[in-house]
């Protein structure tokens, strides 16, 4: 699902390849995007707009009904909503109207009123690619900073072979998902990652918890998820919904959370423990509710398991270090004990970062020492940065 919660409009024009955008259609579907289809006149020609309506699950905009108009709402709609622009196939008389600035029709005003991404994967006639004229009104979008996917050699329409067959729907999907800036880097891999605060029980309905929301343990199973890998979560209580496309563990305590973790990294290749495990829990929990007649109350508690130091395996090991003081030698001393490859510190005691909050300032410290202080950013953006050096220590 590397697509989910991204919009593509497909323009379709008049070529013989139009078939092939039904193809397209459905695997950018099944990809997670919503695939919002525009297609020209001609292109309905080719292909009805009733198939491109029953493999997106969307409404096709055509200029059938409603025929374009500077003051009409859908196009600057879809302009807007769209987060990139895919023109599959487009013919030279497609690539020559965008290249002019054209808007006489709903294909030509959408990408006129866009400020989005713009992709073009030709597909003609091999002479008329070749053509001066079309290869002028090429170079122009180009110059304007549209991505053009170029065609293929083979067998063409004509029964003659040259280069102008539409780019192979692998191709064009890959290159949708390099504009967008999505990394596939992570593909086969698996990423057992920890969340939340344990709760460690002190009677039926007391525990002893910590501040952890489990935003930044989200956000890494988020994000190792949509760069392609396996992502385990192990969520201690969070308020956040369950990420789709993880496979979701819940538990309680560090005992539990340790249980889970154990088994996960038996295939993993990386532990990332961002929960909040509670270093000591209650010796014995009560059976039944403690009550107040006493006047003071007395919990012994113990050490629970420290999972990063006791779980072994062959597997990156990444931690955290919530510090509020010498955050950076706390975080280097643990990095040490627990035998981690990366440590990711920081200092909880800053408003905006740490604890519940959507931002984080940390500082990534590796094996070798190495400080790499990060600027505040989202819990999304660290939890990318942390990935791009797990990525880097698995060669
Ligand atoms: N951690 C763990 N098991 C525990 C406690 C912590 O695996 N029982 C993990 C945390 O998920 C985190 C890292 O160890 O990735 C550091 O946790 P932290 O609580 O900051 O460090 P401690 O070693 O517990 O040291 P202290 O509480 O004294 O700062």
């Amino acid at each position: 699902m590397m697509l989910k919660g991204k919009t593509v409009v497909l323009g379709i024009t008049g070529g013989i390849a139009a078939y092939k955008a039904a193809d397209l259609a459905s695997k950018l579907t099944q990809a997670g995007a919503r695939v919002e289809t525009v297609m020209t006149e001609s292109a309905m020609k080719f292909i009805t707009p009733l198939t491109l309506r029953n493999i997106t699950g969307r409404p096709v905009v055509t200029d059938m009904f409603e025929p374009a108009s500077e003051y009409s709402e859908e196009h600057v709609a879809l302009a807007e909503a769209a987060d990139v622009i895919i023109v599959a196939p487009a013919t030279a008389n497609t690539i020559a109207r965008l290249a002019g600035g054209i808007a006489d029709n709903m294909l030509g005003t959408v990408v006129l009123a866009t400020e989005k991404p713009v992709i073009i994967a030709p597909a003609m006639n091999d002479v008329m690619y070749r053509n001066t004229v079309t290869q002028e009104n090429v170079a122009r979008l180009k110059a304007r900073g549209f991505t053009f996917i170029e065609p293929e050699y083979g067998r063409l329409a004509s029964g003659k072979t040259g280069k102008g067959r539409l780019a192979e729907t692998s191709k064009i999907i890959e290159t949708i998902e390099k504009v967008l800036g999505i990394k596939t880097d992570l593909e086969g891999k698996r990423i057992v990652v920890t969340a939340g605060g344990t709760q460690e029980p002190i009677d039926p309905v007391r525990h002893i918890g910590n501040r952890s929301s489990g935003r930044m343990g989200y956000a890494l199973a988020e994000a190792a998820r949509d760069r392609g890998a396996a992502v385990t979560l192990i969520t201690a209580p969070a308020t956040l919904p369950a990420p789709g496309g993880v496979e979701v563990i819940k538990v309680k305590t560090a005992a539990e959370m340790k249980k889970a973790v154990v088994a996960a990294v038996k295939k993993a290749d990386a532990l990332i423990m961002a929960a909040g495990v509670a270093d000591f829990m209650p010796k014995t929990a009560a059976r039944s509710k403690i009550k107040k007649e006493s006047a003071a109350l007395n919990i012994e508690l113990v050490k629970t398991p420290d999972i990063l130091s006791e779980v072994k395996g062959d597997f990156i090991r990444v931690g955290f270090a919530a510090e509020s003081e010498n955050v950076v030698a706390n975080a280097k001393k643990k990095l040490l004990a627990k035998h981690l490859d990366l440590i990711v510190a920081n200092d909880i005691t800053a408003a905006d970062s740490g604890f519940d909050v959507a931002t984080n300032r940390v500082t990534l410290i590796d094996r070798t020492g190495k400080e790499e202080g990060l600027p505040l950013m989202s819990k999304r953006e660290v939890a990318e940065k942390i990935l791009d050096r797990v990525k880097g220590m698995m060669k």
